[in-house]
């Protein structure tokens, strides 16, 4: 993605607030969609070149954010390529990507601060687990039971031409 598309620097998503268009649409999604609460709704983005080298961060584009649902937490998944020494190998993972009150958009790191098994949202309940030693954690990341001490790590983002990117270090 090209940050000077539009000649200016990519807009910034300062505090998690989302811009005053994407707050009208996402009122007006609000009201129309009533509650349909759907969660899990993966947005797949694929990048196959240039491969990164290991040590390094991407902003990764997860699509339109007009598709995440207000008041939803969503699964959105990654694709690409890392480069380690000779190897190039597939980077695959998810984040996940939390709308709240007042518009605000939080993108929580699936992976577990015990010991770095991904965790997955349960909308029954409302919480994050982790399979591996039941961990939970709360809607906003912070450790509820089990093993985990340290609260999800917040992943910086912003929105751009309309689209979520988050930056993922690897
Ligand atoms: S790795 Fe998540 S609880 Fe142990």
């Amino acid at each position: 993605m090209n940050p000077n598309a539009t000649g200016g620097r990519p807009q910034i998503v300062k505090n998690g607030t989302i811009n005053k268009n994407r707050r009208d649409f996402l009122k007006t999604a609000a009201l129309v969609g009533g509650s349909a609460l759907v969660t899990g709704v993966p947005l797949v983005s694929y990048f196959t070149a240039p491969a990164l080298s290991k040590g390094t961060g991407k902003w990764v584009d997860f699509g339109p954010v007009e598709d995440l649902e207000p008041g939803s937490v969503s699964m959105l998944s990654y694709e690409f390529l890392i480069k380690d020494g000779w190897l190039v190998l597939p980077q695959r993972g998810i984040v996940w990507a939390k709308t709240g009150e007042g518009h605000k958009l939080s993108v929580f790191s699936s992976v577990c601060t015990h010991l770095s098994c991904s965790v997955i949202w349960l909308e029954e309940t409302q919480v994050f687990e982790c399979p591996c030693h039941a961990g939970r954690f709360d809607v906003n990341g912070q450790p509820i039971s089990g093993p985990p001490k340290k609260p999800l790590t917040v992943l910086e983002h912003k929105i751009e031409d309309d689209k979520l990117l988050a930056l993922l270090t690897f």
